[in-house]
C-alpha cells in the first residue's frame, strides 16, 4: 500500500495506525511532499518500511514495490510458521483441573520463580513449561530443554555446565553448558527426578548462587536463568528413599504445578481429538476425518496410562490406518484396550494399544515385533532401563526414544 500523508479526513499516519490492527502483514510505503524527519520517524514506528518524497521518481517506486512484495511474502510466511508452532504447543482442554493449571501458568509466568511441574508421563508437562516461557518476559530469549534421564550420567554435568578443552579425557573441544546457553532465558530440566545426587548438588548451587563453573575451570560465570523442572516421579518418595535432595526439592518447588492424568479429565477427550485431527490433517495435507460419538465414547473407555501422548498417537494411527473419513466406535475398539475388554491385549506389551489385526506392511510388522521384544526384555530386567539397554546392546537414549515412540509404559497396577 502506498499512503499519502496529507489527506482529507484521515491522514496517512492515522491510516497506518489503524491498518496495523487490520492487516499486520501488508507492507506500507509512505509518500509525502512535506517530508520532515519527525513524520518519517513516526511513519517508521507505525510500521511503514519506506518513506518516499514527492515528486515521485519511477525508479524509487518500482524499487519500493519490489521490496514491498518480498517483505509481504516474508511476513506472511513468518506468520504461518508462528501459527503452526503455536498450534503445536497449544494446550487444549476445559476441565476445571486444566483451567487451574492455566491459571497457575498465568500467575507464575511473568515472575522468575522456579516452577516444578508434576504429573504422569504424557500429561503435558512440557507443554506447560513452554507456556510459562512463552508468557514470560523472557519470551524472546531461549528456551533450553534438557532431558536429564536421556543423557548418560558421565555426560550430564558437562551438558549442563559445559567444560573447558582438556577437562577430561575426550574433551577435545570446549563446550558451553546449557545453563550458559539459557542465560536470560529459561532452562527446562525434564525428568529431574532421574538426576544423580552429584548433579543435584551442582544444580542446587546454580539455583542458590546464580552461577556456574565449567568443568575444568575455576572461573565462575554469572547466569540469569529461570529454571523449570518436571518429573513423573513422586519426589517425596524419592526423598524418603534418599534418592533426591530435599533442599533441592524445596528450591525447585517454589511454584508446584500438578497436571492431572487424562483419566481424570475424560471430558476433554472430544476437544483433544478434534485438535489432533486438525493438526494431523494440516501436517499431512489430508481432509480432516470425523470421529463419531460412538468413537469418542469408546475412547473414553480406555485407561490412558500413556495419557495425552497415548491419545495423540492413537488418533494419528487411526487416521493413517483408515482410508475413510469417519472413524467409528469399532475402529477405536479394535486398537485400544478398554476396561470393558481388559483381556483384549494382555498378551501384548504393557499398556500399549494392541494392533488391531495382523501387521499389513513390513514396516508395521517390524514395529510390532520391536515393541513386543522391548516390552518383554524390560519386564525381564525389572524395567531397569540401563540394564535392559546394555543387554540388548543399544544406547540408553535410543531405548528411551523407542519407549516414547511405542508408548511403552511400566505396568504399575492391575
Ligand atoms: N492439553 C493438551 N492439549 C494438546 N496437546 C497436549 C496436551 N497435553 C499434552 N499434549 C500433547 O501430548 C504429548 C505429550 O505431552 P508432553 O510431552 O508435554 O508430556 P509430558 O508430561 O512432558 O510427558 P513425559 O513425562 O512422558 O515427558 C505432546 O505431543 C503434547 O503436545
Ligand atoms: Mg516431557
Amino acid at each position: 500500500m502506498f499512503v499519502d500523508i496529507k489527506m482529507p479526513g484521515l491522514d496517512g499516519l492515522e491510516v497506518l495506525s489503524r491498518l496495523r490492527t487490520l492487516n499486520e502483514t501488508l507492507p506500507v510505503v509512505v509518500v509525502s511532499a512535506h517530508a520532515t524527519t519527525s513524520t518519517a520517524l513516526e511513519a517508521g514506528k507505525l510500521g511503514a518500511f519506506r518513506f518516499i518524497e514527492k515528486p515521485l521518481s519511477k525508479d524509487y517506486v518500482i524499487d519500493a514495490i519490489r521490496e514491498g512484495l518480498e517483505l509481504g511474502n516474508l511476513r506472511r510466511e513468518n506468520r504461518q510458521l508462528r501459527t503452526a508452532l503455536e498450534a503445536k504447543y497449544q494446550i487444549i482442554g476445559e476441565t476445571a483441573s486444566l483451567k487451574h493449571v492455566m491459571e497457575q501458568v498465568r500467575r507464575a509466568a511473568p515472575t522468575s520463580a522456579t516452577v516444578l511441574i508434576l504429573g504422569e508421563s504424557g500429561v503435558g508437562k512440557e507443554l506447560v513449561a513452554r507456556a510459562i516461557h512463552r508468557n514470560s518476559l523472557r519470551e524472546k530469549e531461549r528456551f533450553i530443554q534438557v532431558n536429564c534421564a536421556a543423557i548418560p550420567e558421565e555426560l550430564i554435568e558437562s551438558e549442563l555446565f559445559g567444560h573447558e578443552r582438556g577437562a577430561f579425557t575426550g574433551a577435545t573441544e570446549k563446550q558451553t553448558g546449557k545453563f550458559e546457553l539459557a542465560d536470560k532465558g529459561t532452562i527446562f530440566l525434564d525428568e529431574i527426578g532421574d538426576m544423580s545426587p552429584k548433579t543435584q548438588a551442582k544444580v542446587l548451587r546454580v539455583l542458590q548462587e546464580g552461577e556456574v563453573e565449567r568443568l575444568g575451570s575455576a572461573r565462575t560465570i554469572k547466569v540469569d536463568v529461570r529454571v523449570i523442572g518436571a518429573t513423573n516421579k513422586d519426589l517425596e518418595e524419592e526423598i524418603a528413599a534418599g534418592r533426591f535432595r530435599e533442599d533441592l526439592y524445596f528450591r525447585l518447588s517454589v511454584i508446584p504445578i500438578t497436571v492431572a492424568p487424562l483419566r481424570e479429565r475424560l471430558e476433554d477427550i472430544p476437544l483433544l481429538v478434534q485438535h489432533f485431527v486438525a493438526l494431523f490433517g494440516k501436517e499431512n495435507n489430508r481432509r480432516p476425518a470425523r470421529f463419531t460419538p460412538g468413537a469418542i465414547d469408546a475412547l473414553k473407555q480406555a485407561r490412558w496410562r500413556g495419557n495425552i501422548r497415548e491419545l495423540r498417537n492413537l488418533v494419528e494411527r487411526l487416521l493413517i490406518m483408515s482410508d475413510r473419513d469417519v472413524i467409528e466406535g469399532d475402529d477405536v475398539r479394535s486398537v485400544v484396550r478398554t476396561d470393558a475388554r481388559p483381556a483384549a491385549a494382555s498378551a501384548e506389551t504393557a499398556s500399549v494399544a494392541a494392533p488391531s489385526a495382523r501387521p499389513a506392511t513390513l514396516r508395521e510388522f517390524k514395529e510390532v515385533s520391536e515393541r513386543a521384544f522391548l516390552a518383554e526384555k524390560l519386564r525381564e530386567f525389572g524395567w531397569n532401563i540401563s540394564k535392559t539397554a546394555e543387554v540388548i546392546d543399544t544406547p540408553r537414549s535410543n531405548l528411551y526414544k523407542k519407549l516414547e515412540q511405542y508408548n511403552i509404559k511400566q505396568e504399575t497396577d492391575g
